[in-house]
């Protein structure tokens, strides 16, 4: 989340220059007027970042789930196991895409339940893609088992969870692809933006030919005699985008400190039975951009929600944006939503509270509201 926060001169220094170098806004071509692509440049420090082999940039997250589901061939008649706990994006790209998405529900760690997959496969099944919701990984371990017995495709969606880790590794090179959003909500932004993470050859060409127009890009050949691999789209990233994203990227550890140890003041503060924290998997490293916990009593509940508002913290999308978080709510889309497991997982978040971890409040503050919760907890 905190990337909005902490964009200023650095970010700001990055596009003079580029309009200094000659203004080129365009990741393609004009070589005469430009002294440097910063689009493949930015794609060179994510690669080595996070540890994958291929980094493409994109113009959305929403865009980086669909060319992932693309670069895979899915399509009518397919389907991809996805999550009721989510964002509305996930679910939009499958659709655009012509597949169905398939629910499942969630368990204490507010992610894909593993136990519940196996039930939902069928011959028409192409893909899992668990969703890594507000900092925190799925359990990988079980979810890419499954995925490997089956031998179906993992696209992790961590657009919410950029800086998490899983056994070590970075959330979205587990799987066979992974996707990150830089929209301005994320840990690090470059106002609109989004990422795919591969490893594999094959993906890696057919998303980076479909995000432009078909582009095989070949060596040596003009843009505009290059021949198209595939039918294509158009979801590039820009260079302005780029230039604030190399900034932002060199900021990532900073802001994930600063927000760990404000996630652990307010952690440490709360030991009440009656503020149920979120469970984190083993191997999980979050993001620490939010703390969630699940309080069954609806008058202590309320009193929570109504406090956080009033010291300023507000809420994370649960409970205030639960009808573009849980599919339940998308009838629209043309698939079952109230499939007993999206039921009992919207139940399940109507009992979360979600508190942002931001830079603009201390840690003093958020061992101030650990101490707030707990006194809540005494009077209710
Ligand atoms: C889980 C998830 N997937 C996909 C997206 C889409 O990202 P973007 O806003 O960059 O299109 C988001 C954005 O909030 C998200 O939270």
């Amino acid at each position: 989340m905190p990337g909005y926060e902490v964009i200023g001169k650095e970010e700001q220094q990055a596009v003079w220059e580029l309009f200094e170098e000659g203004g080129v806004l365009f990741a393609h071509g004009f070589q005469a007027r430009r002294k440097r692509f910063h689009v493949r440049e930015f794609e060179a420090q994510l690669a080595q970042h996070f540890g994958a082999d291929d980094a493409l940039c994109l113009s959305s997250g929403t865009a980086a789930v669909k060319v992932a589901l693309k670069a895979m061939n899915i399509g009518p008649g397919d389907e991809v196991i996805t999550q009721c706990f989510n964002f509305i994006a996930t679910l939009e790209a499958i659709v655009d895409c012509g597949a169905l998405p398939v629910i499942a529900g969630s368990d204490r760690s507010l992610n894909m339940d593993p136990d519940q997959i196996e039930a939902l496969i069928t011959p028409r099944t192409k893909a899992i893609m668990p969703v890594h919701m507000l900092g925190v990984s799925a359990d990988m371990d079980r979810i890419l088992a499954i995925a490997a017995a089956h031998k179906l495709y993992v696209i992790e969606d961590a657009c919410e969870a950029v800086g998490g880790l899983y056994n070590g590794r970075a959330l979205g090179t587990l799987g066979d692809m992974g996707v990150y959003s830089f929209d301005f909500g994320k840990t690090i932004t470059t106002g609109e933006g989004g990422l795919i993470l591969t490893s594999n050859p094959h993906l890696a060409e057919r998303a980076r030919q479909y995000h432009d127009h078909g582009h095989r890009n070949l060596p040596n050949v003009p843009r505009g005699l290059d021949t198209a691999g595939l039918i294509g789209f158009n979801y590039r990233m820009g260079e302005m985008n780029a230039v604030v994203g190399k900034v932002q990227l060199g900021k990532l550890a900073t802001i994930i400190t600063q927000t760990k140890v404000r996630y652990l003041a307010l952690d440490a503060g709360i030991s009440s039975n009656m503020l149920l924290k979120r469970m984190i998997p083993a191997k999980a490293e979050p993001a620490y951009d939010t703390f969630i916990f699940e309080v069954e009593n609806v008058v202590l509940r309320e009193a929570l929600i109504a406090r956080l508002n009033e010291l300023g913290f507000g809420t994370k999308n649960l409970p205030d944006a639960m009808n573009w978080h849980c599919s339940v709510y998308w009838d629209h889309m043309g698939f079952d939503t109230r499939t007993e497991a999206a039921l009992d997982t919207q139940a399940l978040l109507l009992r979360q509270i979600a508190i942002p971890i931001v830079l603009g409040k201390s840690v003093k503050d958020y061992a101030d509201l650990a101490a707030a919760c707990e006194e809540l907890t005494r009077q209710c």
